[in-house]
């Protein structure tokens, strides 16, 4: 079952409420929701008072990647938010295991993200105890950027390896993602896909999703 993650950093900030009700209606899974704090990434967007704002627009999951230094410091905030899957950078956190267990004691879904130059074996030793494994197929901060190819070995790496450890995880797919590139990354095994361009984008949101999904 592959599930669409529309990312509002494409959507219009004027207008958050409607913009995230039309990406349900247009039939997505989750609404991916793109934090970054000018240190991690250079660029700023949203805190859990804009993650308070969405939540009561929209039934759908919110699924918030943390593009910051210290979550430590902010994963409560935004749990409290009304954020449903929270997902933080390997390469942002000293004690992974230790934010993970963060995130689980807030009665949130974990996820653990990597970026396109660090391998899989940097989370290997965590994948036992997350939901969800994101894999970024851009450099992040931006969006509209264009996919990384070099990426798709390592999705298949993930689904093997979670498959020969028998563990239940989402593989989410970040960056570039296109009706084309959508393809090859669900052949590779990726199961949740962000879209950010590619969605809010377009004016048919709803064919938008369908061309993604199928
Ligand atoms: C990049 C963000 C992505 C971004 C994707 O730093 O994490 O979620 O919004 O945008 P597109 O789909 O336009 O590449
Ligand atoms: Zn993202």
């Amino acid at each position: 079952m592959i599930k669409i993650a529309p990312s509002i950093l494409a959507a219009d900030f004027s207008k958050l409420g409607e913009e995230v009700r039309s990406a349900e209606n247009a039939g997505a899974d989750y609404i991916h929701v793109d934090v970054m704090d000018g240190h991690f990434v250079p660029n700023i967007t949203f805190g859990p008072l804009a993650v308070k704002a969405i939540r009561p627009e929209t039934a759908l999951p919110l699924d918030v990647h943390l593009m910051i230094e210290h979550p430590d410091q902010y994963i409560p905030d935004f749990a409290k938010a009304g954020a449903d899957i929270i997902s933080v950078h390997e390469e942002a956190c000293p004690h992974l295991h230790r934010t993970i267990q963060l995130i689980k004691s807030h009665g949130v879904k974990a996820g653990v993200v990597i970026n396109p130059h660090t391998p899989v074996s940097a989370i290997e030793s965590i994948i036992p105890d997350v939901d969800l494994v994101l894999l970024m197929t851009v450099n992040p901060g931006f969006g509209g950027q264009s996919f990384i190819e070099s990426v798709l070995p390592k999705i298949r790496d993930v689904k093997a390896f979670a498959e020969l450890h028998q563990c239940e995880i989402d593989i989410e797919v970040d960056g570039g993602v296109n009706q084309d590139t959508a393809r090859r990354c669900i052949e590779a095994g990726a199961n949740v896909l962000v879209a950010g361009s590619a969605v809010f984008g377009q004016a048919d949101r709803k064919r938008a999703v369908e061309d993604i999904r199928n």
